[in-house]
């Protein structure tokens, strides 16, 4: 196929086209396009609540008051042409036009059949031709451009389809569009900015047809088809689909990239943003969708394109009200051919088409969407005594059903697995996963949905983090709680300190940069805790010189987990008491282990595999054991250190089964020790371990302390709740006092050193590509993995422009080559350009330590504030 080159097709839905901040947005929209050098068609509907009038011309022709109906209609559209300070001559046209209407009314009043349908779809189609002379008059004046009318019914001819019912063929038209360079020809003959309208078409024969209603959003696809266009946008109400209601769920998160078969199912399964037929015309033509909001055109949307590559991920829980369940049952159908075949041929007798289906050996339930075909009871009670001849009928009213919507959903079973808890005592009437892969569905009653909903919506969408297709939530996009984040940067170490930092990266370049009064602050706070004997800094966080002496000063121990670290604090410190150290390795070679008992330090085991093939070097040792308490926790899978997919710790049952062992070599159990995971904001967390250690250590009379691990969370996305530390200390005061003198120890890393860290780097370069702006900066995943790899957030913000307000989405990415090269997505920040210094914040923990050299690019490099700055 050729490109006829750059178009781009935008479709306004009716709210959009009336109201003047939408409409002024509609200008903005086409202008930007006409400057980046595309020709735009805009597609229009009728302006809000005019097709509904005109409906009920055609619905009911002689209850109408035609007078009043057109008085009305004509208002409305003159208060538009006022406010908006265009000709009167604009009034002119629309009530001539009106004149029609009367006249076609008329005909209703005495026409029949074939001919009806025919008047109805001219009168359908009246509110598209009235809206579109006022926007092309609208677009002309603001924009100071030719801005041409286009006729749509003489550019989309619909199908002939002798099979459909002539009402269909009228009222419900569909066309089949293939890319026309000749009619991209003709249509650019009329200028580069043109209007036309939607819904509407023509038949063979010329006369007017139209495509259903919401068929808008079909007609601009249609044009996008013949035109090749670069892409169509449809600008509606909401700024995208979203994945759940976001009316009744404002956690429901921006869907801002979908597949279309992905955008397809959403759009049949519940939501009503696009209308479910437009996205075949495009998905031929592989012309990306966007679909944004007309109110907020920089709040960003949907892009549904052909996502190949994406790995499979829950995209939506939608619902649908409603339906009607009926189940048959008969012991007859066991291996007995046709008895399918005859029930449905009951459904199709009666005009009723079947949703959902599911069989057993002797029964055979399905569903009916009793909204959409609006069964009456007399209707399903004439089904139900058909169906009874053959089988016994249940019908069950008042039924919801639940989807759980998103591409190769088969393949997320273990995902699906967690989430089902949500099931818990709530009856499923029926449960189908679709043939194309794309949902499973849930049949229950429809009472039970909006709490099952809920549950579903938190488990397997709002506990997921940031992604390239799982955006903002509703709430995040219109400020239903503040984002928070410039709350969360003037409470940071650094909002005061933009000037000194600036000079700090134009004279550094990508760097670190720590201050040493934070990491004092968080010491303070820990060390102010009550419950707690000792506290080790777990130094793999941030093993930064400054940062280790500013622990040794406040005499903290250190937590170490390979022999490096260990020999790393000795060498820093030579005469620290080895004591100080607490040597935690796993699966580390048998000479690590050696030197560690040759050293003095404390040491874990967290096997007994050590002690099973080589338990000689153990002899007379006091060690601690690392328990598998069977519940991890943290804020991504790949840090969670407890439970069944866990390497870590041993089972509590394997460590009594061996107490021969710990004999056999006379081996002093001093201590238990445990550690969940990282990232942990629930204050609960280290009680419930340490319940865990308390029951375990009365089969050891010699132990001393037990170590509850680190894993203390901090706040990574601003509207998060902060761990309660307060609660955390009361909590393990209590369990303390049924401890009996034994000791309670910690191993925080991050808390201590990540908020005291935040990168710097420079903007690169800029780019905007299929709907996404890039802002490029110095540094990449080489020094900061942490988004790549668990998809952490890390706020983001543009130094230089501290004040300027944030207008613009842009993904945040470095220099690396690979695709997930990110450090955000999709961030609000100010309009920014080359050289200006972004500030990722948070990066104190595992940031520089996990940095590498990839692409043979230096990571960033590490400095500390106050040595730089007096
Ligand atoms: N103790 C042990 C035995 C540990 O394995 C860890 C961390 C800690 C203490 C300290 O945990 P913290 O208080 O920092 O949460 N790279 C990941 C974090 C991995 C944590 C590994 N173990 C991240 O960037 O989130």
């Amino acid at each position: 196929m050729t490109s006829n080159g750059n178009w781009v097709v935008a479709k306004f839905g009716g709210t959009s086209v009336s109201s003047i901040l939408s409409l002024e947005n509609l200008a903005t929209i086409v202008q930007r396009h006409h400057q980046a050098n595309k020709k735009v068609m805009v597609v229009v509907s009728a302006l809000s609540g005019v097709s509904n009038k005109l409906e009920q011309i055609t619905q009911s022709p002689e209850a109408v008051n035609i007078e009043q109906l057109c008085h009305e209609v004509i208002e409305q559209h003159n208060k538009l042409v006022k406010e908006l300070a265009l000709p009167v001559s604009i009034n002119q046209i629309v009530e001539e036009k009106i004149i029609s209407l009367k006249d076609l009314h008329q005909k209703l009043l005495v026409e029949k059949l074939s001919s009806f349908f025919a008047t109805q779809a001219q009168v359908m189609a009246m509110g598209e031709q009235f809206s579109s002379v006022i926007i092309q008059a609208w677009l002309e004046q603001r924009l100071a451009l030719n801005v041409a009318l286009i006729d749509a019914r003489e550019w989309l001819v619909s199908e002939q389809q002798d099979q459909r019912s002539v009402a269909d063929r009228y009222l419900n038209a569909e066309c089949h569009i293939e890319a026309s360079e000749q009619s991209a020809k003709a249509l650019v003959k009329h200028g580069d900015v043109l209007v036309t309208q939607g819904f509407i078409a023509s038949n063979h024969c010329g006369e007017t047809v139209v495509l259903g209603r919401g068929g808008s959003d079909t007609s601009a696809a249609y044009f996008a088809a013949m035109l090749s266009a670069d892409r169509l946008e449809i600008w509606t109400d909401v700024p995208g689909m979203f994945s759940g209601n976001p009316r009744v769920l404002p956690e429901a998160r921006q869907l801002t990239q979908l597949d279309y078969r992905e955008a397809q199912e959403i759009a049949s399964t519940g939501a009503k943003v696009l209308h479910p037929r437009c996205l075949r015309p495009a998905r031929n033509a592989g012309i990306p969708v966007f679909v944004g909001s007309a109110f907020d055109i920089d709040k960003g949307g949907s892009l549904i394109c052909n996502m190949l590559q994406a790995e499979p991920q829950v995209k939506a829980i939608s619902v649908r009200e409603g339906v009607l369940l009926i189940a048959m049952e008969t012991s007859d159908m066991w291996q007995r051919p046709g008895f399918l075949a005859d029930a449905f041929n009951v459904f199709a007798k009666h005009g009723l088409s079947i949703d959902q289906v599911s069989t057993s050996e002797t029964n055979v339930t399905v569903t009916l969407d009793n909204l959409t075909q609006g069964i009456s009871q007399e209707r399903i009670a004439s089904l139900a005594a058909e169906l009874g001849a053959i089988c016994r009928v249940t019908v069950l009213e008042n039924c919801s059903a639940v989807s759980i919507v998103g591409r190769s959903i088969r393949m997320l079973l273990s995902q699906l697995s967690q989430a089902f808890e949500a099931f818990k005592n709530r009856s499923v009437h029926m449960l189908t996963q679709a043939a194309n892969n794309l949902n499973f569905t849930f049949v229950i009653d429809q009472n039970e949905a909006p709490q099952l909903v809920k549950q579903l919506h938190d488990n397997l969408i709002s506990s997921r983090r940031e992604s390239q297709q799982l955006g903002v939530t509703w709430a995040e996009l219109f400020g239903q709680h503040d984002s928070g984040e410039e709350e969360f940067a003037r409470r940071s170490w650094w909002f005061d300190k933009v000037g000194a930092l600036e000079q700090i990266a134009s004279e550094h370049g990508p760097c670190y940069v720590y201050s040493m009064q934070k990491v004092n602050e968080q010491l303070d706070r820990l060390l102010s805790l009550k419950s707690i004997d000792r506290f080790f800094y777990a130094m793999k966080a941030n093993s930064n010189a400054a940062l280790l002496s500013a622990v040794e000063e406040k005499q903290l121990g250190f937590e170490c987990v390979s022999i490096e670290e260990v020999r790393h604090i000795l060498n820093l410190f030579p005469s620290i008491n080895p004591q100080r150290i607490l040597f935690t390795p796993n699966f580390a070679p048998r000479e690590e282990y050696e030197e560690a008992l040759r050293l003095g330090v404390n040491l874990t085991l967290d096997n007994l595999y050590p002690l099973q093939q080589w338990g000689e070097i153990f002899d007379q040792q006091s060690l601690i054991l690392r328990i598998d308490t069977g519940t991890g926790r943290g804020h991504h899978q790949h840090v969670k250190t407890a439970g069944n997919e866990a390497k870590f710790g041993i089972p509590v049952s394997d460590v009594l089964g061996a107490k021969d062992l710990f004999e056999q070599y006379q081996i002093k159990v001093v201590g238990l020790h445990c550690h969940v995971g990282s990232g942990i904001l629930s204050s609960e967390n280290w009680l419930e371990n340490g319940r865990v250690l308390q029951e375990l250590a009365q089969h050891f009379p010699t132990i001393k302390f037990l170590d509850l691990g680190g894993g203390l969370g901090i706040v990574e996305k601003p509207q998060q709740q902060a761990l309660d530390l307060a609660a955390v200390d009361a909590s393990l005061v209590k369990l303390k006092e049924r401890l009996g003198g034994i000791e309670l120890w910690l191993e925080p890393g991050r808390f201590i050193s990540a908020e005291s860290g935040v990168l710097l780097a420079r903007v690169t370069q800029l780019k905007g590509k299929s709907g996404a702006r890039y802002l490029g900066v110095e540094t990449g995943m080489n020094s900061l993995i942490r988004p790549a790899l668990y998809g952490a957030y890390h706020p983001i913000v543009n130094l230089t422009r501290l004040k300027s307000p944030a207008v613009e989405r842009y993904t945040v990415v470095g220099p690396i080559c690979e695709t997930g090269d990110k450090l955000g997505l999709e961030r609000l920040l100010p309009v920014s350009h080359e050289g200006d210094v972004m500030l990722i914040a948070n990066a104190g923990a595992y940031g520089f330590v996990m940095s590498s050299q990839y692409n043979m690019r230096s990571p960033a490099k590490e400095v500390v504030f106050e040595n730089l700055v007096k």
